[in-house]
């Protein structure tokens, strides 16, 4: 838009550690929009931490959740809205934010993702193994399908305020 403030949610995707929260923050501030974090809301409509939902009811209950969190958000007014690593790759969330939204990778190489998740608790699929293999896979897995994201935004050594500027151009 013009003015580069989005008239539709933007939907920051990517990895764990890619910056989409420390963006978002920072870009929202900016655009006057409201930042949601869809991790922090699926914490709220479930009274417990992430981890704990993993825990307790594992992680395809997780997804659910997230994919009713995210469905909600994008029915309501315009913000910008972090998501989950993994959330993107669920395919009934992106048909939604296809539909709904615009939504951003913010792509970084993986050493760079596991310098910035290094000794960060509170992510359960890094418990999984060593993180830079965990990180490594769902790379692997997840990078061939954030490509189908409207656009691509590389941001891996850039600082908070280089990767906002890179965003809101494309805005
Ligand atoms: C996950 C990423 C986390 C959180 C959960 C699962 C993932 O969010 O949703 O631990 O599958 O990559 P961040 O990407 O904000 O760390």
């Amino acid at each position: 838009s013009p003015d580069g403030i989005p008239s539709r949610t933007v939907v920051l995707v990517g990895m764990m550690g890619a910056g989409k929260t420390t963006i978002g923050r920072r870009l929202a501030q900016i655009c006057g929009l409201p930042f949601v974090d869809a991790d922090i809301e699926i914490e709220r409509a479930a009274g417990c931490s992430i981890p704990e939902i993993f825990a307790r009811h594992g992680e395809a209950s997780f997804r659910d959740g997230e994919r009713r969190v995210i469905q909600r958000l994008l029915d309501g007014p315009p913000c910008i809205l972090a998501t989950g690593g993994g959330a993107w790759m669920d395919a009934q969330t992106r048909h939604l934010v296809r539909r709904h939204a615009v939504s951003v990778w913010l792509r970084a190489p993986v050493h760079v993702l596991v310098k910035r998740v290094a000794g960060r608790a509170g992510r359960p699929l890094l418990a999984q193994g060593r993180p830079d293999e965990v990180l490594e896979r769902l790379v692997g897995l997840r990078y061939p399908v954030y490509a189908e994201a409207d656009i691509i935004i590389d941001c891996g050594d850039d600082t908070v305020e280089q990767g906002v500027q890179r965003v809101r151009e494309v805005l």
